[in-house]
């Protein structure tokens, strides 16, 4: 098993250059599933995720080229079957995300229970009524979902969702464009990844309008087309740079990024002392200097609210300034488990419920820490860079889903940071 190995690492400093988003490009690769023509996607990040999603594709009879670096041509023309074999979909959750296209296609979808991130119960049950409501017959059956589109394929109609599931919006969204029929998703995800599936099912032929918005339109189509795409930039890997200028008392340019996307974790950083401004190529993070950091609450929320998936490594940098924050975790029921690790590197975080009281300016010490899921290990690696001695993180894997180049990058702007296979 591969080990990160840490150490107290001064301030970061220099350019970060950030990748295309993984949770893009992950809707976008299941899309194309709808489109019997060749697609193209561009600034593919080079993730475990992303061959996931690969190998689904080629099992169900995809053609998949990479001419150059970071692009990829997807020939889903012949679909040989509409089942997503179990160790592949257990291996990440946003597997089930071929099924709203595969049923949308081929008028059936098989997919195993998802995997992935343990945060959480994690349920699929908006995805499942989507389809439901779309007319598609759902069976559960040991640990495998079926559904079966009706005589006549999918229907168009209205769902609303209780809660806007950024899945669940994808799927049923890809689901709908080749529906009989108009469709309208209310209380949908607003998230860029949402806008960004929009736009490159519209370029195929789709008919999407509201996306971004909390109410989508899909008019159904006969039939789409093969289009290319860039894949926008990955802003929880931009809010982890930003982190990782704050945490350190560092100052980085972070580039190719939408500084729109981050908002709520500029101002959030801007209300602790850091400086956050516009820069030509994306924003410019300053933390350095003798200036006194301070404590700021955070409470996780749907797009364009802060998102969960920087809570973790938000919590790290809370930690390293004066006063005591409260971090509120409202999208996930089970993803304070961090707080553990934290505190075995010294911190002082206390939990009740979903709710963390980070008393800060601790003095973090390099300990033996597990990264437990994706975001959090992140977090501890920001720790790590901060803490006295070595930090050595294990279950790496969860980091290298999801971040692209990681020490590469974060050794480049001066981390202390070694893979290690044991
Ligand atoms: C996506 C992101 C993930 C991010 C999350 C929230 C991808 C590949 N992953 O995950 O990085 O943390 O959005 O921004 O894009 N829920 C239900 N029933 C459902 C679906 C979801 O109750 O059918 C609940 C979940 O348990 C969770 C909440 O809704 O508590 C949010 O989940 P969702 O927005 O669906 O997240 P994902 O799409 O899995």
């Amino acid at each position: 098993m591969a080990k990160f190995l840490v150490q107290k690492s001064g301030p970061l400093n220099g350019e970060v250059v950030i990748s295309g988003a993984k949770n893009a490009v992950l809707p976008l690769m299941a899309a194309t599933i709808l489109s019997e023509e060749e697609c193209v996607i561009s600034d593919v990040p080079q993730l475990k995720d992303v061959d996931v999603m690969k190998e689904i594709l080629l099992s169900i009879g995809g053609k998949i080229k990479s001419a150059e670096e970071g692009v990829l041509s997807i020939d889903m023309g012949n679909i040989e079957k509409w089942e997503a074999d179990y160790d592949l979909v257990s291996r990440m959750r946003a597997s089930f995300l071929v099924m709203g296209s595969l049923l949308g296609r081929c008028g059936r979808a098989k997919v195993y229970m998802p995997g992935g991130c343990t945060i959480g119960a994690r349920p699929i049950d908006l995805h499942l009524k989507g389809f439901e409501a779309l007319g598609a017959e759902i069976i559960v059956k040991d640990n495998f979902i079926e559904a079966i589109a009706p005589e006549g394929g999918l229907r168009g109609e209205s769902i609303y969702l209780d809660f806007p599931s950024v899945g669940a919006t994808e799927n049923i969204m890809a689901a709908a464009v080749l529906a009989e029929g108009t469709t309208y998703i209310e209380n949908a995800a607003e998230e860029p990844e949402i806008v960004d599936l929009a736009n490159f099912l519209n370029k195929m032929g789709a008919r999407i309008k509201g996306a971004g918005t909390d109410t989508i339109k899909i008019e159904g189509v006969e039939r789409v087309h093969g289009a290319s795409h860039t894949v926008i930039p990955d802003r929880i890997e931009a809010g982890t740079y930003m982190l990782a200028a704050a945490i350190t008392r560092g100052t980085l340019l972070i580039k190719n990024m939408v500084p729109d996307h981050v908002k709520p974790i500029t101002a959030k950083l801007r209300e602790s002392g850091v400086t956050v401004e516009l820069a030509d190529e994306g924003l410019y993070v300053d933390a350095s200097g003798d200036r006194k950091l301070v404590a700021a609450d955070i409470k996780t929320l749907p797009y364009p609210g802060f998102p969960t998936d920087i809570q973790s490594p938000f919590m790290s940098f809370l930690t390293t300034v004066e006063g005591s924050s409260t971090v509120i975790e409202t999208v996930f029921e089970n993803r304070l488990m961090h707080v553990a690790e934290l505190n075995r590197m010294g911190a002082n975080i206390m939990t009740e419920g979903n709710k963390a009281i980070v008393q800060g300016c601790k003095h973090l010490e390099g300990a033996q820490v597990i990264a437990t899921d994706l975001r959090a290990g992140a977090a501890l690696v920001l720790a790590g860079l901060v803490a006295s001695g070595t930090t050595e993180i294990s279950e790496i894997y969860h980091i290298e889903r999801g971040y692209e180049k990681f020490t590469e990058k974060f050794r480049a702007i001066g981390a202390n940071i070694m893979r290690v296979e044991e």
